[in-house]
């Protein structure tokens, strides 16, 4: 009987921490050895000439959620996770969305039944809370964050979405208590709708105005605000989809005084600039998001931020909409920026365009790359027992990749649902050919072999990241002659 069900032989396996050059044997769904010149597995897979890395984790992708604008996004389960695995990751966490008057427990209950059906690869959910009853914030969340949700993303801008400063300040608290980590889609909504105003009442409605509309400084002023609002409580936060020079700095300074605050960016902001907004007719509204391509100043910023490390991840925030009378082009051909539902796909291509540029062109190192696309999602969202890494005893979540590959993206490679890539045209060398989820075939040479259902729900609880600092605010401090009840 052979030692192991699998051994993938003779890669070079890079870690967060490490490359080495050596065989990885796996029994059931784990990795059991890494060493070189291993027994033999039930079945081999040949690396030599090839990395072995951890599977990509993606923490921030939208999947079968209807956006702040009441449309359903394009993808299924199955089709983005499958994009997904095409592009080398097996982890996602998407999120199970509350709309206002919704019932939190109903919305995880109904995302769990489209993901466990649909899902070709492993995923937790983040909650996204806007609408914070006190049956939501007292009940329906610390039973949901107990069942393994450790996380809660909300808005500070979107109509439908948005939360006030005291409900914010009851969502950190009640994250605090409960053990969650709070993601922020932090923006200030006053400045955005002042200027969408200005912007339509003077006929400025192409979808490059849509980039104006989100001035520089409403991410920089949310950025500050939000952070007040955390350091009063004392609760660990993420910033997400970091665009400009001004918001990284802003999350430098505040980690530079000891707050838990972190930060992703997402490849919009690294490979696209606003200039691509600039299209003729509604062509430019495939790069309309929230907050928009920025300029090519902001990439570096971003580039240096995540070398610093006030940056930890890199997510696609996949919000697929497609090309069409469905999806980007749903309000006809004379749409308003304001109209374009927000959003690009991503999933596909977060790890090669990232791979390409940290480790093909020589930004970084390979293990700069596992870290910010695998071991840092994980850690930050408490998977990190499991995923993210390649370890005697983590799941056997592996993506072989060929690193001399070269490949020019295009619209006829896409898997999703969108029917195009914001990237198409822009060439990349290394790509990942053969994927595995829990010692699961996902991606043979290139073709998909998992099937729907096939992926597993990741409960977690909050790490070490998510944990409060303890160092509590004047105001609430228990030493004083008030204070220890505020928490
Ligand atoms: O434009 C974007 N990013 N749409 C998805 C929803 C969000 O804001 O994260
Ligand atoms: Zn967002
Ligand atoms: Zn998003």
């Amino acid at each position: 009987m052979a030692e192991f069900d699998l051994v993938i032989r003779g890669g070079r396996v890079a870690t967060a921490a490490d490359v080495m050059d050596c065989d990885v044997g796996i029994r059931g769904e784990t990795i059991a050895a890494l060493g070189q010149g291993l027994g033999a597995g039930e079945k081999e897979i040949d690396a030599t000439d090839h990395l072995v890395l951890p599977g990509g984790v993606d923490t921030h992708c939208h999947i079968e959620q209807l956006s702040a604008a009441g449309m359903m996004n394009a993808d299924t389960w199955e089709s983005a996770t499958r994009s997904a695995a095409l592009g080398g990751t097996t982890t996602v966490i998407p999120f199970a969305c509350q709309h206002r008057g919704m019932d939190l427990a109903e919305v995880a209950r109904d995302y769990h039944a489209l993901a466990a059906s649909g899902a070709l690869i492993d995923y937790a959910l983040h909650l996204i809370v806007t609408d914070p009853t006190q049956v939501c914030l007292t009940e329906q969340l610390p039973a949901l964050i107990r069942d393994g949700h450790a996380s809660i993303k909300v808005f500070m801008t979107y109509d439908p979405m948005r939360l006030s400063d005291e409900a914010l300040l009851d969502i950190l608290l009640a994250a605090r208590t409960h053990g969650a980590l709070v993601a922020v889609h932090a923006e200030n909504h006053g400045i955005i709708a002042w200027m969408v105003r200005r912007l339509l009442d003077r006929g400025y409605v192409a979808p490059k105005f849509h980039a104006v509309s989100h001035a520089r400084v409403s991410e920089a002023e949310a950025f500050i605000r939000l952070i007040a609002l955390a350091e009063l409580i004392d609760q660990p936060v993420i910033l997400y989809h970091v665009s400009t020079a001004e918001g990284a700095a802003v999350i430098r300074e505040a980690r530079g005084r000891g707050s838990k605050v972190y930060g992703e960016t997402c490849p919009q902001y690294l490979f696209l600039t606003a200039d691509d907004l600039d299209k003729p007719g509604l062509e430019g509204a495939r790069f309309c998001c929230s907050p928009p391509p920025r300029a090519e100043a902001d990439q570096e910023a971003l580039w240096r931020a995540l070398a610093l490390g006030d940056l930890q991840t890199v997510s696609s925030d996949h919000a697929p909409f497609a090309d069409d009378e469905a999806g980007k082009r749903h309000a006809g051909p004379g749409a308003t920026f304001k109209q374009i539902p927000n959003g690009l796909p991503g999933l596909h291509w977060r790890l090669p365009l990232l791979f390409d540029a940290m480790v093909s062109r020589g930004r970084a190192d390979l293990q700069a790359f596992v870290r910010v696309t695998a071991t840092e999602p994980a850690r930050l969202y408490g998977l990190d027992g499991r995923k993210g890494s390649i370890a005697v005893g983590k799941d056997a979540d592996l993506a072989i990749w060929d690193a001399a590959r070269r490949v020019t993206i295009s619209n006829e490679m896409v898997a999703d649902a969108t029917g195009y890539t914001p990237y198409a045209g822009m060439e990349v060398t290394g790509w990942p050919v053969t994927v595995f989820c829990r010692g699961q075939l996902v991606v043979a040479d290139g073709v998909v072999q998992a099937q729907p259902g096939s992926g597993s729900f990741l409960p977690r609880q909050a790490g070490p990241a998510a944990r409060p600092t303890g160092r509590l605010s004047a105001e609430f401090d228990p030493t004083q002659n008030f204070g220890a009840d505020l928490y």
